[in-house]
């Protein structure tokens, strides 16, 4: 299984991933002070370090994961939303993805992002992502329950092909009704999203909380 991590940061999407087996084939991120931990933590892994110049994911890549960056899309920062400068980079996950066969995709972003703009970042996230052939579901994730003393709640939105075998013909493909039993390989798709909390975080117990489309 092939990892290519873009906007790594410090790698906590990437690391729960390897520390089940996976190969990391890529890191990008574009922060030196990131580059730096990524370089401890990956030193054998190529570290692009703009994904607006990376041309194409290396040959054989399965998941893509990508926590695009926030600015635009915090309470705390410019709102500028989805579109703006640096949220909207997540564009180019779906350029790099137009021409290769990724079967998983991993994204993250801040809570705000469901209900900024009335939820335009994620009606462009997903109707984008289904153009691409993908079926979707997220859950909503706070800190607190991985047993560090902070409150803090994070969108993971996970990607499958639609032709993915593991999907069923239930509204949104079956990822969510079933994202406690499928199986990934010999992983559990929720044992992963647990560890990539987990792992971002700190790692106890995961609290899942539903969210309300609107
Ligand atoms: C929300 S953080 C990612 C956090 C990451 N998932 C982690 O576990 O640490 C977004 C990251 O995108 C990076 N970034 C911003 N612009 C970028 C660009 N043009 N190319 C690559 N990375 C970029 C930032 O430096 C930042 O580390």
């Amino acid at each position: 299984m092939k990892v290519a991590g873009l906007f790594s940061g410090i790698g906590g999407l990437e690391l729960p991933f390897r520390a089940r087996g996976a190969h990391t084939a890529l890191l990008c991120d574009s922060w030196d002070a990131s580059r730096s931990v990524l370089a401890a933590r990956f030193p054998e892994v190529p570290l692009i370090e703009d994904v607006r110049t990376l041309d194409a994911l290396p040959r054989g890549v399965d998941v893509v994961t990508a926590g695009f960056p926030c600015t635009d899309l915090s309470q705390a920062g410019r709102t500028a939303g989805i579109k703006g400068e640096a949220s909207g980079l997540v564009a180019h996950v779906f350029r790099l993805l137009r021409h290769h066969d990724v079967e998983w995709l991993v994204l993250e972003n801040v809570r705000n992002m469901l209900v900024l703009d009335r939820g335009r970042a994620m009606s462009y996230l997903v109707s984008e992502l289904e153009q691409l052939g993908f079926r979707w579901a997220y859950r909503l994730v706070d800190s607190r329950f991985t047993g560090v003393p902070q409150r803090r709640h994070r969108v993971i939105l996970m990607h499958a092909v639609a032709s993915n075998r593991y999907q069923t013909d239930s509204p949104c493909g079956g990822l969510t009704s079933s994202l406690s039993r499928v199986s990934f390989s010999h992983w559990r798709l929720k044992d992963l999203v647990e560890d990539i909390i987990g792992q971002a975080i700190s790692r106890d117990r995961i609290g899942w909380a539903h969210l309300e489309a609107d």
